[in-house]
């Protein structure tokens, strides 16, 4: 077992921390945070992620996991450094690796001879070298190897994905270095794949930019199916049986966001830019991904008689997708925001948002679903949370001052809804 240290407790830090110490390392855990250190030191996870609050927990007693503050006492004399620090998008639309330098800068004189420090954050190509010379101007020992170790993990499945994932896939220039950082998974089961930097690196922007060209695809057909009578889910059954094809990641609804795909697909765009290519593919997808949101709000427009200015709209979901309390890039906000917007009185609920959603300009956020929809012309279901669908439906449309539902998420059935008498809309049926 090894020692490892983590730099940065958000989401990939954290779960990375977490599930290193279970899988049996030594792990401290740095966080520039002093709040979040204490706190997690008391085992409360700041952020919402199935199972992980068991993992910190668990370590804490275990011993094997200790949360502190600042990088550098989290890299000091361990074998490897995870750097898990945010990588924003920045003004220009490419990644700003300003977290990346600042950690590197910080670590470079506690590192011990002959560890290894591990780009774990998003990073554009080319990024692992970039560590490796910080460190080295910052008087990093000359031994000290660098790699990089994508992270595939999805918000909600966090801790799942990491110990069950779909691959491992480690870059780094030297292959014993790199065969050391993926022998730290050794108790997973899961293809590993050892490689150079930026392959590794190219490998996760591909992976978030297929998905989300799968999701504008699917988006895509929806709108088609929409025009010619077809159904969006048999269509999506009939593909998915394709191997090739598969079902995942073929689910129409407001359009994809969240804290990875928008910023990873910008970033790709603009390595793809700065190495001559006209990404015209992607452009599109992303896009394509803008107008759905646009479509979303026409479709609530319509059920509100082709005028928003004074409907009364209820939104239920405000995260990104369900099982999330995060409100980053969501589709659900900007479309509740659009509709707000256009003069429509938008109250909303979400499971899970709490207090991030309190500021939303134009949005009153209620404590219950049913509140929401008080005298509403049209709901609109705008995350897919499973609770949603086990509501009283009857009591719904009662409430409401016009029975229209837009279901963003084809999550409620369509059937169902209109013997209750509600007027539904749907996406791709
Ligand atoms: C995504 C990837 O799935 C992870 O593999 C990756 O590690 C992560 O980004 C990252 O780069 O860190 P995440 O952002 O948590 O994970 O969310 P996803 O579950 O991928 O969903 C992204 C968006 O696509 C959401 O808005 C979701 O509602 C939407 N989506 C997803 C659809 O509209 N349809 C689908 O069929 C699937």
């Amino acid at each position: 077992m090894s020692t490892v240290g983590v730099v940065g407790a958000g989401y990939v830090g954290l779960t990375t921390a977490a599930c290193l110490a279970h899988l049996g390392h030594d792990v401290v855990c740095g966080d520039l945070d002093a709040d979040r250190v204490r706190r997690l030191n008391k085992g409360e996870t700041p952020i919402l992620e199935e199972g992980l609050d068991d993992l910190v927990v668990e370590g804490l007693r275990s011993g094997r996991l200790r949360f502190v503050l600042g990088a550098s006492q989290a890299a000091a004399g361990v074998e490897f450094v995870f750097l898990c620090v945010p990588t924003p998008q920045g003004s220009d639309g490419r990644a700003d690796l300003g977290a990346i330098d600042a950690a590197a800068r910080e670590i470079a004189s506690v590192l011990r001879p002959a560890s290894v420090v591990v780009n774990k954050s998003t990073v554009p190509v080319g990024s692992t070298e970039r560590v490796d010379r910080v460190l080295r101007e910052a008087g990093a020992v000359a031994d000290v190897g660098v790699a990089s170790n994508p992270e595939f993990l999805r918000e909600g499945t966090a801790v799942r994905d990491f110990l069950h994932p779909s691959r491992v896939v480690v870059g780094a220039d030297d292959t014993a270095v790199g065969t050391r950082v993926s022998e730290l998974y050794r108790g997973v089961r899961a293809p590993v794949l050892v490689t150079d930097p930026a392959s590794a690196e190219m490998v996760k922007y591909a992976s978030n930019a297929f998905l989300a060209t799968k999701i504008s695809f699917v988006n895509a057909i929806a709108a088609v199916c929409e025009s010619v009578n077809a159904d969006i889910r048999e269509v999506v059954l009939g593909m998915g049986y394709d191997p090739r094809i598969g079902f995942e990641f073929l689910h129409p609804g407001p359009g994809w966001g969240g804290s990875c795909f928008p910023k990873d697909t910008a970033a790709l765009l603009g390595t793809a830019d700065d190495a001559g290519y006209d990404f015209a593919l992607l452009r599109g997808v992303v896009s394509s991904n803008d107008e759905q949101r646009e479509r979303m709000v026409a479709k609530v427009r319509d059920a509100c008689g082709g005028d928003l200015a004074g409907a009364r709209v209820a939104v239920w979901g405000l995260t990104f997708k369900a099982n999330t309390d995060d409100l980053r890039d969501s589709p659900a906000v900007s479309i509740a925001s659009l509709l707000a917007g256009s003069g429509a009185v938008v109250r909303a609920y979400d499971p899970a948002s709490g207090e991030a959603a309190a500021d939303l300009p134009g949005i009153e956020v209620v404590p219950d679903a049913y509140a929401a929809c008080v005298d509403a012309d049209v709901l609109v279901v705008l995350t897919e949370w499973d609770e949603f669908r086990w509501l009283d439906f009857g009591r719904v449309a009662g409430a409401m001052r016009r029975a229209e539902l837009v279901d963003t998420r084809n999550l409620l059935d369509p059937a169902a809804m209109r013997r209750i008498g509600f007027g539904y809309r749907g996406v791709g049926r």
